[in-house]
C-alpha cells in the first residue's frame, strides 16, 4: 500500500457523544425519533442522553486511536451543537469550540481529521417545522451550517464528507433526511425530489468548502451494498441492475457528472413526476461535480434481488424492486445476528465497479462488524472481528494491488463502541469496549479488546500483517 495510505477509523458522533443539551446543544433527529427495530431482533433501545459519552471522553478516546498509529479519523459535527435549533441566526460558539479542539487535539497527536458535516443529526425542529430536506429552505441552513464549521476549521481539516450516506436519504428519509412523506405524495414521488434536494444539499456544501478553503478535499458518500441477482435469470439480472442503479449509483451519476442521469429521468417521466428543480439548482449541481476531490463509501455486507412473478405492470415491478423489503438471503454467505450478511469479495468487487465507472480516488470511510460482546474479566476477545477485517482489508489490497484502484484510505468502522443507528448497545462495533449496558451506564471506562493490538499491528505495517497472532 502507499506510504500515505490513510489508515484509521470513523465514528459518527451523534451516536457516542452523549452530552445531552449540553454547552447550547439542541435536540436532534437521533435524540427524538422512535426506532423500529431490525427484523428479528428484539427492542432494546438505549435512550441516547449518554450514548457512550465521547463527549467527555474525547481526548482519552483519541489517545487511544494514537496508540492504534492511526493516520486518520472520521468524526461527525453534530449539527445540533452548531446550530441548535437549525435556523438560528448565529452558530453556538461552544459548539464550535468543541470542534476545534477535538481537530486540534487530533492534529497533536498526528493524526488527520476527516470531518462529516451531516450523519444522522439534523436539529429535530427542521424536522418538525419545515420536514427537513424535502424543504429547499432546509438546504440554504445547511449551507449555512457548513459555512460556520468550514469557516472556524479551515486551514486545519484538509479532507469534508457533505453528506453521510446519501443515498439512504429517500429509504430512511427521517433519521437520514429529517423528513416524513407528506400526506399525498407517493414514496416514488418522495424518492424523486429528496433524490435531487440532498443532491443540492451535497452541491451547495462543496461550494462553501471550495470557497472558504479551496485547498481542501471534499467528497460525496453513500452507503454501499452491491445488489446481486438472485439468479441468473434474465429478470432477476434486470432487478438487480435497476436496484444498484437507483439505490447504489444515482448519487455518484449526479455528483460526478453534474446532471441527472438518463435512466433516472426515465423513472420519473413515466410516472408523470415534475420534481422542483430549478435552473440555479442545475448550475450548483452542475459547478460542484467540477469540483469534487474523491468519492467515499460504507461498505458492511452484500445483499441479493430477483424480480417479482405476478406483477405484469412495468411501473409496478421496478416500485416493488425499489422498496423490496423481503431482505433475500445469498445461500453462499454467513451472517451477524443482525442477519447482515459477510462477503468481504464484494467489497473488492465494490472498488473495481466505482473505480471504473467513476475514474475518481475512492475512500472507504466505514466497514465494520456489528456483535453482542461481553467483557470477561477486563477482556474482549473479539476473534470474529478479526477474521472479518483481515477478510475485508485482504479484498481491499487485491483492489489496490492486482486490480489498480485508486484508494485514498481504509476506515473501519469503529474506533470505540457507541449506540448503534437503532440506538443499541448491544452491537458493538468498536476497537475499544465502552462498559455500559442496555439500561445502565455502568463507569463507562474504555479497555483494549484483542482487535485493539491486531489493528495497531496491521497500521504498523502498512497492511502487510493480517495474522490473528496477538497474544492477550
Ligand atoms: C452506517 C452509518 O449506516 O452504518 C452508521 O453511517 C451506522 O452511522 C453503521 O452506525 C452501522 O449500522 P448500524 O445500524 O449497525 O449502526
Amino acid at each position: 500500500m502507499k506510504k500515505d495510505f490513510l489508515w484509521g477509523a470513523a465514528l459518527s458522533n451523534v451516536q457516542a457523544e452523549g452530552g445531552y443539551l449540553e454547552d447550547g446543544k439542541g435536540l436532534n433527529v437521533y435524540d427524538t425519533l422512535e426506532v423500529v427495530p431490525e427484523p428479528g431482533i428484539p427492542p432494546m433501545f438505549c435512550d441516547t442522553s449518554v450514548a457512550t459519552d465521547h463527549y467527555h471522553h474525547y481526548r482519552e478516546d483519541i489517545d487511544l486511536m494514537a496508540e492504534m498509529g492511526f493516520k486518520a479519523y472520521r468524526f461527525s459535527v453534530v449539527w445540533s451543537r452548531i446550530h441548535p435549533m437549525g435556523d438560528d441566526e448565529e452558530p453556538n460558539e461552544k459548539g464550535l469550540a468543541y470542534y476545534e479542539d477535538m481537530v486540534d487535539y487530533l492534529l497533536s497527536r498526528g493524526i488527520e481529521p476527516v470531518v462529516s458535516l451531516v450523519h444522522f443529526d439534523m436539529p429535530d425542529h427542521l424536522m418538525r417545522e419545515y420536514n427537513g430536506f424535502l424543504n429547499k429552505k432546509v438546504i440554504d441552513f445547511y449551507a449555512k451550517h457548513v459555512e460556520s464549521v468550514v469557516e472556524r476549521l479551515k486551514g486545519k481539516v484538509k479532507y469534508w464528507i457533505t453528506y453521510n450516506e446519501i443515498n439512504l436519504a429517500p429509504f430512511h428519509s427521517n433519521l437520514v433526511a429529517g423528513v416524513n412523506r407528506p400526506e399525498g405524495m407517493s414514496q416514488t414521488e418522495l424518492f424523486a425530489q429528496l433524490t435531487i434536494n440532498t443532491e443540492i444539499a451535497h452541491a451547495k456544501a462543496v461550494e462553501v468548502i471550495k470557497r472558504v478553503d479551496p485547498k481542501a478535499k471534499v467528497g460525496g458518500m453513500l452507503g454501499h451494498a452491491p445488489f446481486y441477482p438472485l439468479t441468473c435469470k434474465s429478470e432477476d439480472i434486470l432487478a438487480a441492475d435497476f436496484k444498484n442503479k437507483m439505490h447504489n449509483y444515482l448519487p455518484f451519476d449526479i455528483m460526478t457528472s453534474g446532471e441527472l442521469p438518463a435512466y433516472f429521468k426515465h423513472f420519473m417521466e413515466k410516472r408523470h413526476i415534475v420534481p422542483q428543480f430549478n435552473d440555479e439548482e442545475k448550475a450548483v449541481i452542475s459547478s460542484a461535480s467540477q469540483k469534487l476531490d474523491y468519492l467515499a463509501f460504507s461498505y458492511y455486507r452484500s445483499n441479493v434481488q430477483s424480480s417479482f412473478d405476478g406483477i405484469e405492470d412495468s411501473i409496478e415491478l421496478e416500485d416493488a424492486i425499489l422498496f423490496d423489503q423481503r431482505g433475500i438471503k445469498n445461500p453462499n454467505y454467513d451472517a451477524n445476528e443482525w442477519g447482515w450478511q459477510i462477503d468481504s469479495e464484494g467489497l473488492r468487487y465494490s472498488l473495481i465497479d466505482f473505480y471504473h465507472r467513476y475514474e475518481k480516488p475512492l475512500f472507504i470511510v466505514e466497514n465494520g462488524i456489528g456483535i453482542d460482546e461481553k467483557m470477561v474479566d477486563g477482556k474482549i476477545y473479539d476473534d470474529e472481528r478479526i477474521s472479518y477485517y483481515q477478510k475485508h482489508i485482504a479484498s481491499l489490497k487485491s483492489a489496490v494491488e492486482k486490480d489498480g484502484v485508486d484508494l485514498m484510505g481504509y476506515l473501519a468502522w469503529s474506533p470505540i463502541d457507541f449506540l448503534s443507528s437503532h440506538k443499541e448497545i448491544r452491537k458493538r462495533y468498536g476497537f475499544v469496549y465502552v462498559n455500559r449496558d442496555f439500561d445502565d451506564i455502568l463507569d463507562l471506562k474504555r479497555y483494549k479488546k484483542k482487535s485493539f493490538y491486531w489493528y495497531k499491528k496491521v497500521i504498523t505495517s502498512n497492511g502487510e500483517d493480517l495474522k490473528n497472532d496477538i497474544e492477550y
